[in-house]
């Protein structure tokens, strides 16, 4: 007896600066869903730019090319039913929105801007790239030497400087709830 599985795969979509916290805020929402039961797959910019984007810099075109890859494998995994959880920088408007449109021929996509500031990135400064950004060491670096234009219209908008990390993942599992893309717990 074959029972038809509904698929309810979609993609949340983390962009924002540098060490805004996207990683960070997508490794305690991923547990969470998984824990409710859901299949969940990770595409994180720094380990994408190891294997798939391998060899690609930060140049407007490197970054949609990365963009652009990242968006194609969210949609097929979506298509089969994954909750795909991107985090990368992704600055450019146009390119999330292509990748938006990739993804919604097969599910949700649910973009959360990690609104931190540049200040409050560099402040933390956890990979030590703002400072050497800041002394001109690394060039095209996004915010401090490279556009970052902030999504017009994401369905969450998150604010570390006020909220800690655990309260920001909770804000994304509350709106997913909102959406009806998962099941609140009884
Ligand atoms: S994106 O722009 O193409 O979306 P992605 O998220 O994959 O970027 O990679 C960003 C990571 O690469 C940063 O977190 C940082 O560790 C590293 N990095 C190295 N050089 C740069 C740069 N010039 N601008 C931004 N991030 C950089």
């Amino acid at each position: 007896m074959w029972h038809s599985q509904p698929v309810t795969g979609f993609t949340l979509w983390f962009t924002g600066l540098s060490g805004a916290g996207k990683t960070t805020i997508a490794e305690l929402v991923g547990p969470e869903l998984e824990r409710r039961g859901l299949l969940v797959d990770y595409l994180d910019g720094d380990v994408v730019r190891t294997h798939l984007s391998q060899g690609l810099g930060f140049s407007r075109a490197d970054r949609d090319t990365n963009i652009e890859r990242i968006g194609w494998v969210a949609s097929r995994l979506t298509r089969a039913g994954a909750v795909v959880i991107v985090s990368a920088i992704s600055p450019y408007e146009d390119a999330r929105r292509a990748a938006r449109a990739l993804v919604e021929e097969h599910g949700a996509f649910v973009e959360v801007h990690v609104a931190t500031s540049v200040d409050e990135c560099a402040r933390r400064d956890v990979k030590g790239l703002y400072a050497k950004a800041l002394a001109g060491e690394i060039p095209e670096f996004t915010g401090v030497s490279d556009p970052y234009e902030d999504p017009r219209e994401p369905e969450l908008r998150l604010d570390t400087a006020e909220t800690a990390p655990e309260e920001s993942a909770r804000l994304v599992v509350a709106k997913l709830e909102e959406l009806g893309l998962v099941g609140v717990p009884a």
